[in-house]
């Protein structure tokens, strides 16, 4: 590639690419600025203010660097190199500004991963269980840069352990409120919606019958209402059955993510965050599904710091306790290294799932 000069053009098909990046919940919490024929502006926000999952704002961190990296695949693939160079805030906390400056790259080819940043979206049913061959399993250590390893867990007692500690954090989250007050915002339950998202979770991608879809549109109406469910009726324990402890089972294994150095910076959350995404698109290319398993970690590192997570004591209990099983899984030494958890499993593509807001609404002036 010779050109010095990037068409506007071009930045907006790698946006246009890029915005395809998971986030959780499909927040998408980012913006894009154009400054000029070759470098644009991310404006990332975190959401501390109100997600429980997110209060120390690593999650956000970590999704920074699934962006980055689907914007480094989407720029190669139009033949440019980036870099990224983090610009003051102002007096904003939860934002953090990048300035992406684009190079014409000498040699032009197709990126391997670039195809699959479309078709990528998160498995949430049900998947087959044979187990991943070791040409799959290369794939996959092919992602990893030196500090990062990955631990599988793949016999049947693994993933029932797995499936119990699942389901054990689904309770956490399921018995406090500052967890409802997350849920009730996150699955769109307008009518039209149902099947693919911009915004939100469609209630389809859940991967539940009919009827559990219903009653739990029913049950979030109200934390009055969910509470009393959850309290006294045991409404919780099929989807807490179904959706962790079955799909923990019904996949080809669990890996877990650690990153032997690390000192929880921002620069340290984006480097496995862009791990995280080309284990993700890895897993796209080789047809299979994959769905992250991220509140083992989340929690884990609240324990560690500290972190008060919730005026419920039983939520804060329950998470101390799952915190042990966690240990007990992966070794006492080992959880301060844990970066990410997810299975992966054979799938058809999903038929339901998040989309994704339109370019023209990410970007400002
Ligand atoms: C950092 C991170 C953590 C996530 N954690 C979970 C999780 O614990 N469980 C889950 O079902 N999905 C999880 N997701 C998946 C997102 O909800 C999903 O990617 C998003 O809604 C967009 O949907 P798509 O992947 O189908 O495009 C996570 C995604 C990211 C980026």
């Amino acid at each position: 590639m010779n050109s010095e000069h990037v068409i506007p053009d071009t930045i907006l098909q790698i946006l246009d690419s890029a915005r395809w990046c998971p986030s959780p919940d499909n927040l998408q919490s980012w913006k894009f600025k154009i400054i000029s024929e070759t470098s644009f502006e991310i404006h990332c926000r975190d959401e501390s203010d109100w997600m429980v999952y997110d209060l120390n704002g690593h999650v956000s961190w970590l999704t920074i660097g699934l962006l980055f990296e689907t914007i480094d695949i989407s720029a190669k693939q139009h033949g440019f190199n980036t870099r990224y160079e983090k610009r003051p805030n102002g007096d904003d906390q939860q934002l953090t500004i990048f300035l992406v400056t684009l190079t014409a790259d000498e040699i032009t080819s197709q990126h391997p991963l670039f195809n699959a940043i479309k078709t990528r979206s998160v498995q949430r049913k049900l998947m087959g269980s044979k187990p991943l061959s070791e040409r799959e399993k290369l794939a996959f250590e092919q992602c990893l840069p030196t500090g990062f390893e990955l631990t599988w867990f793949e016999s049947s007692s693994e993933k029932k352990k797995i499936g119990k500690l699942l389901y054990g954090n689904s309770h956490t989250r399921y018995v406090m409120k500052e967890g409802y007050d997350v849920h009730s915002k996150i699955i769109d339950f307008r009518k039209g919606y149902e099947t693919f998202s911009p915004t939100k979770i469609p209630p389809k991608s859940l991967g539940v019958d009919p009827i559990t879809q219903a009653l739990t549109k029913w049950a979030m109406k109200s934390w009055s209402r969910f509470h009393f469910v959850e309290k006294y009726l045991f409404g919780t324990v099929w989807a807490k059955f179904r959706l962790d402890y079955l799909t923990a089972i019904k996949c080809s294994g669990h890996f877990l993510l650690t990153k032997t150095e690390t000192d929880k910076s921002l620069d340290d959350f984006i480097e496995t965050g862009r791990v995280v995404m080309r284990l993700w698109l890895t897993a796209e290319t080789l047809g299979l599904g994959c769905q992250p398993e991220y509140t083992p970690i989340m929690f884990a590192e609240f324990q560690r710091e500290g972190i008060n997570f919730s005026t419920d004591a039983r939520a804060l209990q329950n998470a101390s306790t799952m915190d042990e099983q966690f240990k007990g899984l992966v070794g006492e030494e080992k959880v301060r290294t844990c970066a990410f958890l997810a299975r992966i499993g054979r799938s058809s593509a999903p038929t339901s799932r998040s989309v994704r807001k339109e370019l023209s609404d990410l970007l400002i002036g």
